[in-house]
C-alpha cells in the first residue's frame, strides 16, 4: 500500500499535490491528497508555515470510558493538546480555520460534568492566539444514554445528544461563505414568502419589515447546529442510511472482517465545514484522521488534503472510503492509488 511521494500536479490547476509538502512517505495517496501513518505532531512540525486553509478534526477526547486507541486523562489533556494546537496555528494561513470536534465528559464517580473542553477552548484562545469564530454543535440523537449509572439506572441525568464543535480562526477574518452551505427553505418560509409578511415589532424588540418577505435565491442560512449521521453505533448507522462514503467503508470492513473505527464522525460534519470554509483546491488537514472521513470528503469536493493517523489498522481500512471511486474509474484514470 505504501507509495512514493513522487511529484504529481493536478493537471487542471497546476497546484502541487499535498504529498509534495511532506517529506515522509504517504501510506496511500488520493488524487487530491495523501494519508500518512504516524504521529501527527511530528508531521505537523515538518510542514512549512502558512499553508493550510482548514484543519478539521476530532482528537481522542478525555473520556471516562476509554476507547481502544487510548484517551488522555482530563487533567493532562490541555498539556497534551497544546503542542498540536501550536503547530496548527503556525501552519494555517492567516485566513484559515481550525474546526475542533470535541465531546463532553462526566467526572469520575459523580453525576457532574467535566469542564475540560471549555478549559481547552480558553487555552486555545488565550495561550495559542486563536479567535473563536463561532461555537457550533453536532446534534447526534443516537448517542448512547451514558453513563448508565446516572441516566438509565438511577435516572438522575438526561441523555446527552450534542458534541461541541469549536470553529477557531487564526485571525478575526477567516475565509467563509454561508452561501456555500445554504439549506432548502422550510415550508413556513415558502408560505411566508407566498402570503407576504406584515411589518411588525417582535416582543424581543426585533423589527420585522415587510420587505423581509422576499426569499433570496439559493436557500436558507443554516444554524450552528449540524445534524449528522451516527457514529459509535454501526447497527443504527445502517438503519439510518449513511452517506455513500460511509456505506462503502462499513460494508467493506464487514466483508473483510476488519474492525470498524469506533469513533468516526459523520461525513456531514467535515463536509459542512469544508464547504463553508474552503474553495476547490484549498488544503485541508486532519491530524487525527481515524477512518479518514475528512480525506474522503475533501477528495469528493476536490479540496487537497493531508490525513495523519497513528494506528495502521484504521488507516488501512480507510482506503475503503476511496473504493467506490476505484470501482467506477480505473485506478489509472482516477489516480487514486499509485
Ligand atoms: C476520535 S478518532 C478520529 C475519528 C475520525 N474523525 C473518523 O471519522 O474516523 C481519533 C483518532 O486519533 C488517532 N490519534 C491519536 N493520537 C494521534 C497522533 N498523535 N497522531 C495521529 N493520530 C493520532 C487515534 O488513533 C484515533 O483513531
Amino acid at each position: 500500500m505504501a507509495s512514493r511521494a513522487t511529484a504529481h500536479r493536478d493537471n487542471a490547476t497546476q497546484v502541487p499535490h499535498p504529498a509534495e509538502l511532506v517529506s515522509q512517505e504517504p501510506y496511500f495517496r488520493g488524487r487530491h491528497g495523501a494519508a500518512y501513518l504516524g504521529d501527527s505532531l511530528t508531521l505537523l512540525r515538518s510542514l512549512p508555515a502558512d499553508r493550510l486553509n482548514l484543519v478539521v478534526t476530532s482528537p481522542p477526547y478525555a473520556l471516562h470510558f476509554k476507547k481502544e486507541y487510548g484517551n488522555k486523562e482530563k487533567k493532562e489533556y490541555i498539556d497534551w493538546f497544546l503542542p498540536f494546537a501550536r503547530e496548527i496555528f503556525r501552519t494555517l494561513r492567516d485566513d484559515g480555520s481550525f474546526v475542533l470536534n470535541i465531546g463532553g465528559s462526566y467526572n469520575q464517580g459523580t453525576p457532574t460534568r467535566s469542564v475540560y473542553h471549555f478549559k481547552l477552548l480558553i487555552a486555545l484562545v488565550e495561550e495559542i492566539g486563536f479567535h473563536l469564530a463561532q461555537e457550533c454543535f453536532w446534534y447526534n440523537p443516537a448517542k448512547m444514554p451514558m453513563p448508565a449509572e446516572w441516566v438509565t439506572v438511577r435516572r438522575i441525568r438526561i441523555r446527552d445528544s450534542v458534541e461541541y464543535v469549536w470553529w477557531l480562526s487564526k485571525t478575526p477574518w477567516p475565509k467563509a461563505s454561508n452561501l456555500a452551505v445554504l439549506k432548502e427553505y422550510s415550508e413556513d418560509m415558502i408560505r411566508g414568502n407566498r402570503n407576504g409578511v406584515r411589518g411588525t415589532v417582535r416582543p424581543s424588540g426585533h423589527v420585522i419589515r415587510s420587505s423581509f418577505d422576499k426569499l433570496s435565491p439559493g436557500g436558507s442560512i443554516p444554524s450552528n447546529v449540524t445534524e449528522g449521521e451516527l457514529t459509535n453505533w454501526p447497527e443504527s448507522m445502517l438503519k439510518m442510511g449513511n452517506n455513500a462514503a460511509n456505506d462503502v467503508y462499513t460494508k467493506l470492513c464487514k466483508d473483510q472482517g476488519i474492525k470498524i473505527h469506533p469513533a468516526r464522525f459523520p461525513a456531514a460534519l467535515p463536509r459542512f465545514f469544508v464547504k463553508l470554509l474552503t474553495d476547490e483546491h484549498d488544503l485541508v488537514l486532519d491530524p487525527f484522521a481515524g477512518s479518514n472521513t475528512t480525506g474522503a470528503v475533501a477528495e469528493g469536493l476536490r479540496r487537497r488534503w493531508i490525513a495523519v493517523e497513528a494506528v495502521e489498522e484504521y488507516l488501512k481500512a480507510s482506503t475503503f472510503r476511496f473504493e467506490d471511486r476505484r470501482r467506477t474509474h480505473s485506478a489509472h484514470q482516477e489516480g487514486l492509488f499509485d
